[in-house]
């Protein structure tokens, strides 16, 4: 993001030391969330995101994700698919697993939210490991959508995340405000 924007987004972002681990430093977005400026101005960056790359659709990752994404479609006037934890979901899913550091999770999507022809713009707050959002990127082109670009908020770039996800991405940009 122009330098800015970037300031005002890092400065209401705050470091929590030992969350939820003692040695985690824990990126907490909520001052962010909870400063009308600062929120907007992210809302209308990721807006402006989903025109650049031509999407038709948000899709959020549960929970974080959906409070970014939601304001975003609504403001870009593009419906909002949200991809959820395993079982939430009450219609027909798709379902994708990935490897955590200690085991497995998986996340699911309706099989319908999406159709051929769509072009979607994946909205998250963090980019860690990269797991969740390379799952989803398989969800959504499972669905027969095409991916139109990955946005997140922060990326821990001391992680391979970008590196993990450049084959899900297939070319599609991963944007870091
Ligand atoms: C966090 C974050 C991303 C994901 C990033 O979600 O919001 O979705 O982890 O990690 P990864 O790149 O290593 O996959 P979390 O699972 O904590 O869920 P929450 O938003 O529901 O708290």
């Amino acid at each position: 993001a122009a330098e800015p924007l970037r300031s005002l987004l890092l400065s209401r972002i705050a470091d929590v030391p030992d969350y939820p681990k003692p040695g985690v430093v824990f990126k907490d977005i909520t001052p962010l969330l909870a400063d009308a400026k600062a929120f907007g101005a992210l809302t209308d960056a990721l807006a402006e995101l989903c025109q650049r790359y031509h999407a038709d659709k948000v899709v959020g990752l549960e929970a974080r994700g959906f409070i970014l994404a939601a304001p975003v479609a609504v403001r870009a006037g593009l419906g909002f698919v949200p991809v959820r934890k395993a079982g939430k979901l009450p219609g027909a899913t798709l379902a994708q697993s990935y490897d955590l550091e200690y085991g497995s999770a998986e996340i699911e999507i309706h099989a319908d939210a999406l159709r051929p022809g769509d072009r979607v713009l994946v909205i998250d707050d963090v980019l860690a490991t990269g797991g969740t959002a390379e799952a989803s990127l398989q969800l959504i082109r499972r669905t027969g959508a095409a991916v139109a670009g990955v946005a997140v908020l922060l990326e821990l770039g001391f992680l391979p995340g970008r590196e993990r996800l450049e084959k899900a991405l297939a070319g599609a940009p991963l944007e870091t405000l």
